[in-house]
Protein backbone atom coordinates (compact mmCIF):
# COMPACT_ATOMS: atom_id res chain seq x y z
CA UNK A 1 0.00 0.00 0.00
CA UNK A 2 1.26 3.76 -0.83
CA UNK A 3 0.61 5.43 2.28
CA UNK A 4 1.67 8.58 1.09
CA UNK A 5 -0.61 8.36 -1.36
CA UNK A 6 -3.52 7.22 0.60
CA UNK A 7 -3.11 10.23 3.14
CA UNK A 8 -2.20 12.86 1.02
CA UNK A 9 -5.63 12.54 -1.04
CA UNK A 10 -7.36 11.87 2.57
CA UNK A 11 -6.78 15.41 3.22
CA UNK A 12 -8.84 16.87 0.01
CA UNK A 13 -12.21 15.52 1.95
CA UNK A 14 -11.41 18.26 4.54
CA UNK A 15 -10.92 21.07 1.71
CA UNK A 16 -14.34 23.26 0.53
CA UNK A 17 -14.51 25.50 -2.63
CA UNK A 18 -13.64 28.85 -2.97
CA UNK A 19 -11.06 28.47 -0.34
CA UNK A 20 -7.32 29.87 -0.39
CA UNK A 21 -4.97 26.42 0.62
CA UNK A 22 -1.63 26.57 1.38
CA UNK A 23 -0.30 23.91 -0.66
CA UNK A 24 2.90 22.19 1.17
CA UNK A 25 6.18 20.31 0.32
CA UNK A 26 7.04 16.87 -0.62
CA UNK A 27 6.36 13.51 -2.03
CA UNK A 28 2.94 13.29 0.18
CA UNK A 29 1.71 16.22 -0.35
CA UNK A 30 2.55 15.51 -4.23
CA UNK A 31 -0.31 13.66 -3.75
CA UNK A 32 -2.51 16.07 -2.24
CA UNK A 33 -2.13 18.37 -5.73
CA UNK A 34 -2.37 15.49 -8.04
CA UNK A 35 -5.97 15.15 -6.63
CA UNK A 36 -6.90 18.56 -6.47
CA UNK A 37 -6.00 19.00 -10.16
CA UNK A 38 -8.19 16.80 -11.16
CA UNK A 39 -10.72 18.24 -9.14
CA UNK A 40 -9.80 21.16 -10.53
CA UNK A 41 -10.17 20.11 -14.56
CA UNK A 42 -13.71 18.82 -13.34
CA UNK A 43 -14.40 22.57 -12.45
CA UNK A 44 -13.81 23.16 -8.18
CA UNK A 45 -12.70 26.16 -7.49
CA UNK A 46 -9.91 27.14 -5.11
CA UNK A 47 -7.04 29.05 -5.05
CA UNK A 48 -3.47 27.85 -3.73
CA UNK A 49 -0.31 29.50 -1.57
CA UNK A 50 2.76 27.33 -2.63
CA UNK A 51 5.44 26.76 -0.10
CA UNK A 52 8.21 26.30 -2.65
CA UNK A 53 9.19 26.97 -6.36
CA UNK A 54 8.96 23.09 -6.58
CA UNK A 55 4.96 23.48 -5.74
CA UNK A 56 4.35 26.41 -6.97
CA UNK A 57 5.92 24.40 -10.67
CA UNK A 58 3.51 21.20 -10.21
CA UNK A 59 0.54 23.09 -9.37
CA UNK A 60 1.25 25.15 -12.27
CA UNK A 61 1.70 22.32 -14.32
CA UNK A 62 -1.63 21.05 -13.13
CA UNK A 63 -3.61 24.21 -13.70
CA UNK A 64 -4.38 24.87 -10.27
CA UNK A 65 -4.74 28.47 -9.99
CA UNK A 66 -2.34 30.03 -6.94
CA UNK A 67 -2.48 33.46 -5.52
CA UNK A 68 0.06 35.35 -3.09
CA UNK A 69 0.00 37.32 0.13
CA UNK A 70 -0.64 40.61 -2.19
CA UNK A 71 -3.93 39.55 -2.73
CA UNK A 72 -5.37 37.56 0.04
CA UNK A 73 -5.16 38.81 3.69
CA UNK A 74 -5.60 34.67 5.67
CA UNK A 75 -5.30 31.00 4.00
CA UNK A 76 -7.71 28.89 5.25
CA UNK A 77 -6.48 25.85 5.57
CA UNK A 78 -2.66 25.00 4.65
CA UNK A 79 -1.87 20.79 3.90
CA UNK A 80 1.43 20.20 4.40
CA UNK A 81 3.69 16.91 5.15
CA UNK A 82 6.13 16.18 8.35
CA UNK A 83 9.79 14.33 8.75
CA UNK A 84 8.52 13.89 12.42
CA UNK A 85 5.35 13.78 14.05
CA UNK A 86 4.94 13.73 17.87
CA UNK A 87 1.94 12.17 19.67
CA UNK A 88 1.33 16.10 21.08
CA UNK A 89 1.51 17.10 17.20
CA UNK A 90 4.65 18.74 17.74
CA UNK A 91 6.52 18.47 14.28
CA UNK A 92 10.09 18.31 12.71
CA UNK A 93 9.73 19.90 9.08
CA UNK A 94 12.25 21.03 6.02
CA UNK A 95 13.50 17.57 4.84
CA UNK A 96 13.16 19.15 1.37
CA UNK A 97 14.54 22.72 2.33
CA UNK A 98 11.02 24.58 2.21
CA UNK A 99 10.76 25.11 6.27
CA UNK A 100 10.41 28.73 6.38
CA UNK A 101 7.65 29.28 4.09
CA UNK A 102 5.85 26.28 4.73
CA UNK A 103 5.63 28.03 8.53
CA UNK A 104 5.11 31.62 7.19
CA UNK A 105 2.33 29.84 5.06
CA UNK A 106 0.92 27.90 8.10
CA UNK A 107 1.47 30.50 10.38
CA UNK A 108 -0.97 32.05 8.40
CA UNK A 109 -3.58 29.53 7.95
CA UNK A 110 -6.60 28.88 10.29
CA UNK A 111 -6.50 25.24 9.79
CA UNK A 112 -3.27 23.21 9.21
CA UNK A 113 -3.39 19.95 8.34
CA UNK A 114 -0.32 17.41 7.90
CA UNK A 115 -0.03 14.03 6.30
CA UNK A 116 2.66 11.99 7.07
CA UNK A 117 2.96 8.43 6.05
CA UNK A 118 2.97 5.81 9.58
CA UNK A 119 6.87 6.12 9.50
CA UNK A 120 6.82 9.83 10.20
CA UNK A 121 5.12 9.38 14.20
CA UNK A 122 8.03 9.49 16.65
CA UNK A 123 7.44 9.18 20.71
CA UNK A 124 9.98 12.20 20.73
CA UNK A 125 11.07 14.43 18.05
CA UNK A 126 14.98 14.24 17.41
CA UNK A 127 15.58 11.23 15.49
CA UNK A 128 15.13 13.01 12.39
CA UNK A 129 18.18 15.96 11.69
CA UNK A 130 16.60 19.12 12.71
CA UNK A 131 17.29 21.35 9.76
CA UNK A 132 17.53 25.11 10.32
CA UNK A 133 17.87 27.45 7.59
CA UNK A 134 20.68 30.05 7.91
CA UNK A 135 21.85 33.18 6.09
CA UNK A 136 25.09 32.52 4.15
CA UNK A 137 27.24 35.45 5.92
CA UNK A 138 29.22 34.36 8.79
CA UNK A 139 28.05 30.53 8.97
CA UNK A 140 30.88 29.46 11.05
CA UNK A 141 29.86 31.82 13.77
CA UNK A 142 26.25 30.59 13.59
CA UNK A 143 27.10 27.09 13.40
CA UNK A 144 29.21 27.89 16.89
CA UNK A 145 26.34 29.12 18.69
CA UNK A 146 23.99 26.45 17.73
CA UNK A 147 26.99 24.01 19.20
CA UNK A 148 26.20 25.63 22.33
CA UNK A 149 22.68 24.34 22.35
CA UNK A 150 23.97 20.68 22.19
CA UNK A 151 23.45 19.82 18.60
CA UNK A 152 26.13 18.91 15.83
CA UNK A 153 25.50 21.31 12.97
CA UNK A 154 26.17 20.25 9.46
CA UNK A 155 25.61 22.58 5.83
CA UNK A 156 23.28 20.69 3.68
CA UNK A 157 25.61 19.99 0.79
CA UNK A 158 24.14 18.93 -3.01
CA UNK A 159 26.76 18.27 -5.62
CA UNK A 160 29.69 19.36 -3.62
CA UNK A 161 28.25 22.86 -3.01
CA UNK A 162 25.48 24.15 -0.07
CA UNK A 163 21.78 23.41 -0.88
CA UNK A 164 20.62 27.07 -1.31
CA UNK A 165 16.24 27.10 -0.26
CA UNK A 166 14.08 29.00 -2.37
CA UNK A 167 15.18 32.25 -0.20
CA UNK A 168 18.87 32.17 -0.60
CA UNK A 169 19.78 30.67 2.34
CA UNK A 170 21.60 27.57 3.71
CA UNK A 171 20.00 24.77 5.60
CA UNK A 172 22.17 23.75 8.42
CA UNK A 173 20.60 19.92 9.57
CA UNK A 174 21.29 19.02 12.56
CA UNK A 175 22.15 16.16 14.91
CA UNK A 176 20.24 16.60 18.30
CA UNK A 177 19.70 14.65 21.40
CA UNK A 178 16.02 13.72 22.14
CA UNK A 179 14.00 16.64 21.70
CA UNK A 180 12.75 16.87 25.22
CA UNK A 181 11.60 20.79 25.50
CA UNK A 182 11.07 21.79 21.39
CA UNK A 183 8.92 24.84 22.45
CA UNK A 184 12.60 26.35 24.28
CA UNK A 185 14.46 24.82 21.25
CA UNK A 186 12.99 26.27 19.11
CA UNK A 187 12.94 29.76 20.64
CA UNK A 188 16.36 29.56 21.42
CA UNK A 189 17.58 28.96 17.94
CA UNK A 190 15.64 31.40 16.37
CA UNK A 191 17.23 33.92 19.01
CA UNK A 192 20.70 33.44 17.20
CA UNK A 193 21.67 35.61 15.08
CA UNK A 194 22.31 34.34 11.51
CA UNK A 195 19.43 31.92 12.18
CA UNK A 196 16.31 32.60 9.81
CA UNK A 197 13.99 29.79 11.41
CA UNK A 198 13.97 25.96 12.30
CA UNK A 199 11.79 22.72 11.86
CA UNK A 200 10.61 22.96 15.08
CA UNK A 201 6.67 23.36 14.23
CA UNK A 202 5.17 23.62 18.40
CA UNK A 203 1.48 23.68 18.21
CA UNK A 204 0.27 24.94 14.57
CA UNK A 205 -0.67 21.38 13.26
CA UNK A 206 -4.36 21.39 14.19
CA UNK A 207 -4.91 17.41 12.69
CA UNK A 208 -2.61 15.17 11.27
CA UNK A 209 -3.65 11.97 8.63
CA UNK A 210 -1.83 9.65 9.27
CA UNK A 211 -2.12 5.46 9.26
CA UNK A 212 -2.05 3.26 12.37
CA UNK A 213 -0.37 -0.73 12.15
CA UNK A 214 -3.46 -1.79 10.50
CA UNK A 215 -2.54 0.32 7.69
CA UNK A 216 -5.94 2.50 8.18
CA UNK A 217 -6.09 5.93 7.70
CA UNK A 218 -6.17 7.52 11.44
CA UNK A 219 -7.22 11.03 12.34
CA UNK A 220 -5.04 12.94 15.24
CA UNK A 221 -6.73 16.08 16.09
CA UNK A 222 -4.81 18.81 18.76
CA UNK A 223 -7.57 19.99 21.08
CA UNK A 224 -8.95 16.56 21.36
CA UNK A 225 -6.45 14.36 20.36
CA UNK A 226 -6.02 11.17 23.02
CA UNK A 227 -9.80 10.50 22.79
CA UNK A 228 -10.26 11.79 19.37
CA UNK A 229 -8.13 9.35 17.19
CA UNK A 230 -10.66 8.66 14.48
CA UNK A 231 -10.50 5.60 11.99
CA UNK A 232 -11.92 6.32 9.00
C1 LIG B 1 9.76 20.16 3.13
O1 LIG B 1 10.71 21.09 3.48
C2 LIG B 1 9.37 19.32 4.31
O2 LIG B 1 8.98 20.02 5.43
C3 LIG B 1 8.37 18.28 3.91
O3 LIG B 1 7.06 18.71 4.13
C4 LIG B 1 8.68 17.07 4.69
O4 LIG B 1 10.05 16.80 4.46
C5 LIG B 1 7.83 15.87 4.33
O5 LIG B 1 8.21 15.39 3.11
P1 LIG B 1 7.66 14.03 2.53
O6 LIG B 1 6.20 14.16 2.42
O7 LIG B 1 8.38 13.98 1.20
O8 LIG B 1 8.11 12.92 3.42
Amino acid sequence: MNEKKAVGEKAVEFLKEDIVVGLGTGSTVYYTLQLLGKLVQQGYSIKGIPTSSQTAKIATELNIPLTSFNEIDEIDIAIDGADEVSSSLELIKGGGGALLREKIVAKAAKKLIIVADSSKLVDWLGSFPLPVEIVPFGVEATKRHIQKLGINPEIRMVDGTPFITDNGNYILDCACPKILAPHEMEHDLNMIPGVVDNGLFIGMADMVITMDRNKEVIIMEREKQVTNTIHQ
